[in-house]
């Protein structure tokens, strides 16, 4: 176990698409999501996609108990989710800020789905399916981004609402 370095955006390796875990519970699997979220926990992170920490597989962690980078967001239980399809249950997108830990003290306005269905598998090969809409369905939405080589400024439409979080006016964000 061990905390790992996270690539910043413009590092090539971010722009790949990641590839689909093929065995489940075995001892690199385990290790690998032991050290996601260790590395998730020392930056007080929301979410963390394998491609972060320079790993080519569709493996993503998230989860938000109480979280000082986001005081006010609802609670997401944590979850390992492998391999996952994800299918809006709404046409109805709505923007709202988000970060990220690839692209450190900038905040961006990003629209998302408001309610998505995701199903995919945890590290033992079980399979996870749920039924989930705001905040959760943001943050799974743009952890599964990571896997097709997106990362949120790619998703702005309007960069006026991008910027540095010490800069960007307190009552906005
Ligand atoms: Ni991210």
């Amino acid at each position: 176990m061990a905390i790992k370095s996270i690539l910043k955006m413009g590092d090539p390796f971010l722009l790949s698409t990641a590839k689909k875990v093929k065995k489940f519970n075995t001892p690199e699997l385990n290790t690998l999501i032991q050290d996601m979220q260790e590395t998730m926990e020392s930056e007080n992170g929301a979410g963390l996609a394998a491609p972060q920490i320079g790993v080519n597989l569709q493996v993503v962690i998230f989860g938000l108990e109480y979280n000082p980078r986001y005081p006010d967001a609802e609670r997401v239980p944590y979850t390992v989710l492998i391999n996952p399809v994800l299918n809006p249950l709404t046409k109805e997108i709505e923007e709202d800020w988000e970060g990220c830990l690839s692209v450190p003290n900038m905040r961006g306005r990003v629209p998302r789905f408001t309610k998505i269905l995701y199903c995919g598998f945890d590290q033992y090969g079980e399979s996870v399916n749920r039924s989930v809409e705001g905040f959760h369905a943001r943050v799974v939405q743009h952890e599964c981004d990571h896997l097709q080589g997106i990362l949120y400024p790619m998703r702005i439409t309007d960069l006026r609402m991008f910027g540095f979080t010490e800069a960007l006016p307190v009552n906005q964000i």
